[in-house]
C-alpha cells in the first residue's frame, strides 16, 4: 500500500474540457487473466494501470507468465495454456482487488498446486464464502480464516466437477470464479443469478474461442476446454467517468466530453438514475470498442431532482452509489436508495462511509439496512474519512467542488486502486483539489 495521503479539496472553476479516462478495471483484470491461460501471445491495449489490476497481472507473473510492458496501458501477455501455470514460490498478493482475489480462487482452485491468497487490510475484512462455499460444492478445498475471511489457502490437486448453482447475491465475481473452475471441471458449470450482472467473464472467454452459452442472468459451459490467444481493446471505465458525469451535472457552467466510454449496459445504470433526475448527457460518435459498445459521453451542469432510484437497476450501478450520494446532495427533494445491501461489503461499508461523510457536511441522511435516504441541502466544509475506499475518496471531492469551505479528505492513497491520476485530470478539468 502506497503511503498515507490526503487532499484538500475546495470550490475551483467550472468544469471545462475533453477527459480521457483510464481503461476499464473489471475488463483489464479478465483480460490478464485470460490471456494468461490462453495459447499464444495476446496484447492488450488500454489495460488500466491502476494497484488493482496490477496486482493481478503480478500474481499471473509469478504464476510463471511471462508479461511484458511495451508502453504503459499495454501488454505483451505470452500465455502459457490452461495447464500451463506454475506454482508460485510464495503468497500471491491481490492487494485491494476483490475482483482479483475471486476470480483467482475459482481459478486457481483447479490447479495442481497449492497456493496462498492474501490481501491487504480492506481485502482482508471482505467476505469469501460466497466464492469457496460453491466452489467446495465442485470439489475445491480452499481454507479461509475464521468467518470466510482472507487469506484463501487453496489446496491444489482436486478434481472438480460442474454444478449448477444459482447465486443467492447478484454477483459478477461470484459468477465468474465458478466460470472459470468451470474451465477445468468434469462436465457443465451453470451459474443462475437473481438479476444479470456485467457479463465481461462470458464475452471474453468467448472472444478466447471458450464454447460458452450465456444470455442475461444465465451462463453455462462445458469444462477441458482450451482458450486461444486474442487482442484485446479495453474500453474507458465508466465507473471512473461516474465522478465526472456526477461533478459536471452539479457544478454551474460546466461542460465535459468523456471519451469513448465503455456503455456495456450492465455497467449504465448511473446514466439511467442521472438522466431520472434530469441531468444532461448526451451520447455521441458510437462505437464498439473490443466488442464493447462506447460512446463519447457529453455532460453538461442541470438543476437535479431526487428520485426513488428504481430496484431493478441497482446491481447495473453498484459501484456507483458513492457518487449517487453526492447527486443525491445537489438535488432538490429527497433520494432513497433501496436494494443496496451489498455496498456494505465493498472496499468499505460505503452506506454508512457516504451517509457519515454527508452528514459531517451538515446533510440529513437516514440510513437503513440496504439503502438510506439523502434530503440534499448546502454542502459545508469539513474533514472525511474515506476509509481507504478509493471512491468514497473521489466522491467527496466531487462534493467539494460544491461546498461553502474546504473539505479535507483522509487516506485517499488508495485512489490509485482505479483512477491512478484522478487528481490530475480533475485539476486539469477544473476542480480545487490538492494534496495536504
Ligand atoms: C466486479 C463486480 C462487482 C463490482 C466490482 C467489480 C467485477 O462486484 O462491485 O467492483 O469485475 O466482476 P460483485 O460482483 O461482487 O458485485
Amino acid at each position: 500500500m502506497a503511503e498515507k495521503l490526503d487532499w484538500l479539496a475546495s470550490r475551483g472553476a467550472p468544469l471545462r474540457g475533453e477527459l480521457e479516462i483510464p481503461g476499464d478495471k473489471s475488463v483489464s483484470h479478465r483480460a490478464v487473466m485470460f490471456a494468461a491461460l490462453a495459447d499464444g501471445v495476446s496484447r492488450i491495449d488500454g489495460f488500466l494501470e491502476g494497484e488493482d489490476t496490477r496486482s493481478t497481472a503480478k500474481v499471473f507473473s509469478a504464476l510463471g507468465v511471462k508479461i511484458e510492458t511495451p508502453s504503459p496501458s499495454t501488454r505483451i501477455v505470452h500465455g502459457v495454456g490452461v495447464d500451463g501455470l506454475q506454482a508460485p514460490k510464495s503468497e500471491l498478493d491481490c492487494g485491494n482487488a476483490g475482483t482479483g482475489m475471486r476470480l483467482l480462487a475459482g481459478l486457481l482452485a483447479a490447479q495442481r498446486f497449492d497456493c496462498m491468497l492474501v490481501g491487504d487490510e480492506s481485502l482482508s475484512k471482505r467476505p469469501m464464502k460466497r466464492v469457496t462455499g460453491p466452489l467446495a460444492q465442485m470439489g475445491a478445498r480452499i481454507d479461509t480464516a475464521e468467518g470466510g475471511l482472507p487469506p484463501l489457502h487453496i489446496r491444489g490437486g482436486q478434481a472438480l466437477h460442474g454444478i449448477d448453482y444459482e447465486l443467492p447475491v447478484a454477483s459478477a465475481q461470484v459468477k465468474s470464479a465458478l466460470l472459470l473452475a468451470g474451465l477445468y471441471a468434469q462436465g457443465e458449470t451453470m451459474v443462475r443469478e437473481p438479476h444479470p450482472t456485467r457479463d465481461y467473464t462470458e464475452r471474453m472467454l468467448s472472444a478466447f474461442g471458450a464454447n460458452i452459452e450465456f444470455r442475461p442472468g444465465f451462463a453455462r459451459l462445458r469444462g477441458g476446454q482450451r482458450l486461444r490467444a486474442t487482442d484485446i481493446a479495453v474500453p474507458a471505465d465508466f465507473s471512473s467517468a461516474a465522478f465526472f458525469l456526477v461533478a459536471a451535472s452539479i457544478v454551474a457552467g460546466s461542460e465535459l466530453r468523456l471519451k469513448q466510454v465503455g456503455l456495456n449496459p450492465r455497467r449504465t445504470g448511473l446514466l439511467t438514475a442521472l438522466r431520472l433526475m434530469g441531468a444532461d448527457i448526451v451520447e455521441e460518435n458510437h462505437a464498439s470498442h473490443g466488442g464493447e459498445p462506447v460512446a463519447d459521453l457529453r455532460v453538461r451542469h442541470a438543476p437535479l431532482h431526487g428520485i426513488e432510484v428504481p430496484v431493478e437497476i441497482v446491481p447495473d450501478m453498484i459501484d456507483e452509489f458513492p457518487a449517487l450520494f453526492v447527486a443525491a446532495a445537489c438535488a432538490s427533494g429527497e433520494t432513497v436508495v433501496r436494494g443496496a445491501a451489498e455496498l456494505r461489503v465493498k472496499e468499505s461499508d460505503r452506506l454508512a462511509a457516504m451517509s457519515a461523510g454527508l452528514r459531517t457536511l451538515g446533510l440529513r441522511v437516514d440510513e437503513t439496512p440496504d439503502g438510506a435516504t439523502i434530503f440534499p441541502g448546502q454542502l459545508a466544509g469539513g474533514e472525511i474519512d474515506s476509509h481507504g475506499d478509493h471512491r468514497i475518496a473521489m466522491s467527496f471531492a466531487i462534493a467539494a467542488q460544491v461546498a461553502s469551505a474546504e473539505v479535507e479528505i483522509g487516506d485517499v492513497a488508495n485512489v490509485a486502486t482505479s483512477f491512478p491520476d484522478f487528481d490530475g485530470l480533475a485539476r486539469r478539468a477544473g476542480f480545487g483539489l490538492r494534496s495536504a
